[in-house]
């Protein structure tokens, strides 16, 4: 190996925020300056343009991705003992949310390919309880809307789309994440495509009704100030993050790119290396825009490969290790061990390499090399 790389992190934020220094310190200084850290026209910029990219009528920042799932549901009046429906195989929030309401969180294992909600399952897990479908776009591609929604309609449930991974993710017709449901949440922990300093968040929507009432909500209800609609809380997002993300908007498509030639590249070469009897690479579903949150393979003995690729230095994480029905948290549902085979399988194969978008040649190299060392 002719290699002068011996290390890379499954994140490096500060080459990103070097390439963005000079653009964003003036804005964040002219935040300081105004003094003006809730709401105003910093928020309101970047809520108009982030509807934009979103494709969608309306668009409201929030505290963080869990805080605009929590939104979603008390928008759409999920109450104690209604019954949601959510992948298995999901970040925690997307069914501690449910929980968190005292509504029950109703599990749907995943498509082995895709890692997302099985939709083919779904219909077995509606009853007369059922109110909402949560599928998640998980790691940045869609789940199968156009079958969830049929299925949403039949039964007359509401859908919330979890797209905390998926900004700018879209189907074969172009439509993109979070104008699919009634009601669409991102997050902008600095992992996302579209990071912030910090905790953020999103909802969009497309019903004038529904963002009036997220609006109040997102201000414990109050309408006007001091005069309380209904019960809410405070999930609002900063002046100063809003700031911030409205600049790396921006930039946001061409990191997409970036992460998806290094998707193409790992793929390729995977394949070339004659690793792919070893190493499932992520699936793309035909036409869609993958936006690669995540890159995930698969692989023979993921544990050993886990060691060796950290004995090289090399970040990787597992997301996730633990499926919802074998969480503590969760023993009170009832289910047991064995009974989601494919997301239970999911989480002991499945592993992250890095993916952002200012990885060099080398960087590429040297973890591909690293996963050759271990197979062949
Ligand atoms: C699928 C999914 N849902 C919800 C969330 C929650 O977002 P946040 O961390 O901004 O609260 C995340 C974030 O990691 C996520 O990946």
């Amino acid at each position: 190996m002719n290699n002068p790389i011996s290390s890379v992190p499954l994140l490096d934020l500060k080459a990103q925020y070097a390439t963005l220094k000079k653009e964003i310190e003036p804005v964040v200084l002219e935040v300081c300056a105004s003094q003006y850290f809730i709401g105003g026209p910093k928020l309101k910029d970047f809520e108009k343009n982030v509807a934009e990219y979103c494709q969608a009528k309306y668009a409201l920042g929030v505290s963080s991705g869990t805080d605009a799932l929590i939104l979603a549901l008390m928008a759409l009046d999920i109450k104690p003992d209604d019954e949601v429906i959510v992948p298995v195989y999901s970040f925690f929030a997307t069914a501690g949310c449910v929980s968190r309401l005292n509504a029950k969180p109703v599990f749907v294992d995943i498509d082995p390919v895709t890692y997302n909600i099985d939709s083919s399952r779904i219909e077995k897990a509606i009853t007369s309880k059922t109110k909402a479908i949560i599928p998640v776009h998980l790691y940045g591609q869609l789940a199968n809307m156009e079958e969830i929604k049929r299925i949403a309609q039949k039964h007359n449930l509401f859908i919330i789309e979890d797209a905390a991974q998926a900004i700018g993710s879209a189907d074969d017709k172009g439509r993109r994440a979070g104008t699919f449901g009634d009601i669409g949440c991102f997050s902008f922990f600095p992992s996302k495509n579209l990071g912030g300093f910090g905790d953020g968040g999103l909802v969009t929507t497309d019903d004038e009704g529904l963002f009036n009432k997220m609006d109040y909500l997102k201000n414990h209800g109050a309408n006007p100030k001091y005069y309380h609609k209904m019960i809410g809380g405070n999930f609002r997002l900063d002046a100063l993050q809003a700031a911030v993300l409205d600049i790396k908007l921006k930039y946001l498509d061409s990191w997409t790119e970036g992460r998806q030639k290094n998707a193409e590249y790992y793929t390729s070469e995977i394949e070339k290396r004659n690793l792919s009897k070893f190493v499932t690479v992520p699936a793309k579903t035909d036409g869609f825009r993958h936006i690669y949150n995540q890159y995930i393979i698969r692989g023979k003995d993921r544990d050993g490969l886990l060691n060796h690729l950290k004995s090289r230095n090399i970040g990787c994480e597992i997301y996730y290790p633990v499926t919802f029905n074998n969480q503590e948290c969760f023993s009170y549902l009832g289910y047991e061990s064995g009974d989601f085979p494919e997301a239970e399988k999911a989480a002991s194969e499945t592993l992250a390499i890095p993916i952002y978008p200012e990885l060099s040649f080398d960087q590429k190299n040297y973890i591909l090399d690293s996963i050759q060392e271990f197979y062949l």
